[in-house]
């Protein structure tokens, strides 16, 4: 049996921990070769060591120069691109106006950038190719705007805009672009969360953030290295420019 990414090569962005440590596990287990992509050294050679034949690259996705080593790493360890999944964000949990001018520059720089990077980097290797995927990370914190994430709020809006420009812009090189838009995990950004509201982690904190969501828990990572996989496979390969929840049906 034939896996689904089989002859696929992939690059994940903030592969250390977190979605995109499994996702990296998630598209090895389906055959993709895997560059995993972080700023964290550590985090990410470990996820790396789990991953037999996968490959680590240190790199922040608000450099340029960094997309180019990955596109580099990708084709020369590989021998060519299938896949890019802009992972890797951050989450900064505070009131509008509390925010500082850099906060705000970070959260564009790191969430919406490093997109623009990856499209001007990676786009014109796959239209030479003939084709490729994208898949962004958006929010359900976009659909759902919540108190004191306003401007991440405003920047997974920018994700899912510039995923669906894209998706028109490039459909005809066969060049996809999608987003999937997760609610509320257990990874480093729930931590996050919890500093900021000054909450210890206890089963009334958790019952207090999954009372909308229908299905009634967390996401976790793997429902989203899930979709992500389904997304990058060739049997999404007449969808683009969706943004798939995977909420538990929060933003029904
Ligand atoms: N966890 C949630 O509840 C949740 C919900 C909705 C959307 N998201 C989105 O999912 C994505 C992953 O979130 P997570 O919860 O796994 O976060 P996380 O904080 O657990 O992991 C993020 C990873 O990205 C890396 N990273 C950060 N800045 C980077 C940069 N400039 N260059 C390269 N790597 C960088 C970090 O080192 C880390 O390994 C983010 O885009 C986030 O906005 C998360």
């Amino acid at each position: 049996m034939s896996l689904r990414l089989s002859g696929k090569v992939a690059l994940v962005t903030g592969g250390g921990q977190g979605f995109g440590a499994s996702i990296c596990k998630k598209l090895a287990e389906e055959g993709a070769k895997v560059v995993i992509m972080d700023l964290n050294e550590k985090t990410g050679q470990s996820v790396a060591s789990e991953i037999p034949g996968s490959t680590f690259l240190r790199g922040d996705v608000t450099s340029q120069t960094d997309w180019e080593k990955a596109l580099d790493t990708a084709v020369s360890t590989y021998g060519k691109l299938d896949i890019v999944v802009n992972n890797a964000g951050i989450l900064i949990v505070k009131l509008a106006t509390d925010h500082t001018e850099e906060d705000y520059d970070r959260l564009w720089r790191i969430n919406v950038k490093g997109i623009f990077h990856s499209a001007k980097i990676i786009v014109p290797y796959f239209q030479k190719q003939g084709g490729g995927v994208f898949v962004n990370t958006s929010s359900v914190g976009e659909i759902r705007p919540r108190a004191e994430g306003v401007w991440y709020a405003a920047t997974k809006a920018g994700v899912n805009t510039a995923t669906k420009a894209l998706a028109r812009e490039w459909g005809k090189y066969q060049i996809r672009f999608n987003c999937v838009a997760p609610t509320i995990a257990d990874t480093g950004m729930y931590q996050i969360i919890l500093q900021a509201n000054g909450n210890k982690d206890s089963a009334d904190t958790r019952e207090s953030m999954v009372k909308n969501i229908p299905l009634g828990r967390f996401c976790s990572t793997r429902d989203v290295a899930n979709a992500v996989c389904f997304l990058a496979s060739d049997e999404a390969s007449f969808i683009t420019g969706v943004q798939l929840a995977v909420d538990g049906g929060l933003t029904i």
